[in-house]
């Protein structure tokens, strides 16, 4: 230690922060200097500078730092990219109808058409008009079927039915005959009272049977050509053939026949057999 250190640590003020300093940090053993050294005047000077510690370990990481101040506003951002197409939105309602517009102006003549080909529109009629037929049997098939299937009259061997449309007595014929029957021939007595039965509980008067002497004047016959045998119901004074030109016979609702014109249109009686042909 020099004179002059030696000197300035005299003064009085240092020496008793020093006294005070040496006390407090290092205690009185840190120079291995008896306590009653220590309270020396003497022993208060410091020591030599020692060396140099260890690098001490890493200390432990620091506390997160205070949130700094907000910043500036920003500048403002370039146009972004244009964004893809969001999906269709709902349909809306239905507007209103709008006003009749104006009337557009007339189009252009269109060109000359082809030339047509011959039609050979015989043959589609003929067809066309084949089907119409057809449809019109089958309709009048089906109703014939509904009716009998309602109204039928029937023996051991035969089923009766009525067809309940005015037809002239050759049409008659024709009618029962497509439907695989004949024209009623009442041929004893025990059918001819079921066929007056079922005339008159149907509310009706007078239709055709098959029996007519169209082929030859004043012979009847059955409309199976047979000729009448030892059965008829003729009413009281028939036939009497007026005029001449009563060939046909109608029963009437009493059971009796009376000879008519063949012309003339109403309902009639077609038999069925039951056995197969
Ligand atoms: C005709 O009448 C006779 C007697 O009345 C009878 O025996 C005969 O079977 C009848 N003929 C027919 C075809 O009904
Ligand atoms: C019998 O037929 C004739 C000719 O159609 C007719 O004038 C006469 O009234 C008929 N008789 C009966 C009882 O219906």
């Amino acid at each position: 230690m020099s004179a002059k250190e030696h000197n300035q640590l005299w003064n009085r003020g240092t020496l008793v922060l020093l006294f005070i300093f040496q006390m407090q940090i290092f205690g009185f053993d840190v120079d291995n200097r008896p306590a009653t050294d220590v309270c020396s005047t003497h022993t208060i000077l410091p020591g030599p500078k020692g060396d140099e510690g260890e690098k001490g370990d890493q200390g432990e990481v620091g506390k997160h730092g205070k949130v700094g101040p907000k910043g500036p506003q920003g500048n403002k951002g370039v146009v972004g990219d244009i964004g893809e197409q969001g999906m269709m939105g709902k349909i809306g309602p239905i507007g209103r109808k709008g006003d009749r517009g104006l009337r557009g102006p007339s189009g252009v003549s269109g060109g000359k058409g082809k030339a047509g080909t011959v039609c050979d529109c015989g043959r589609y009629r003929k067809f066309v008009g084949q089907l119409d037929i057809n449809v019109a049997r089958l309709k009048t098939s089906m109703k014939f079927v509904k009716s009998v299937l309602t109204g039928i009259r029937e023996t051991e061997e035969k089923f009766y039915y009525i067809v309940q449309e005015e037809k002239s007595y050759k049409e008659a014929l024709t009618h029962c005959r497509i439907r695989g029957g004949i024209l009623a021939m009442p041929k004893d007595e025990e059918v001819n009272a079921l066929i007056a039965d079922y005339i008159s509980k149907s509310g009706f008067f007078r239709v055709f049977i098959g029996v007519s002497d169209t082929e030859k004047e004043g012979q009847f016959v059955y409309a199976d050509h047979t000729p009448l045998q030892n059965y008829s119901n003729w009413k009281e004074g028939e036939p009497k053939d007026a005029f001449g030109h009563e060939d046909c016979v109608e029963m009437l609702s009493t059971g009796q026949w009376n000879d008519t014109e063949c012309h003339l249109t109403m309902y009639f009686v077609c038999e069925f057999s039951k056995k197969k042909k």
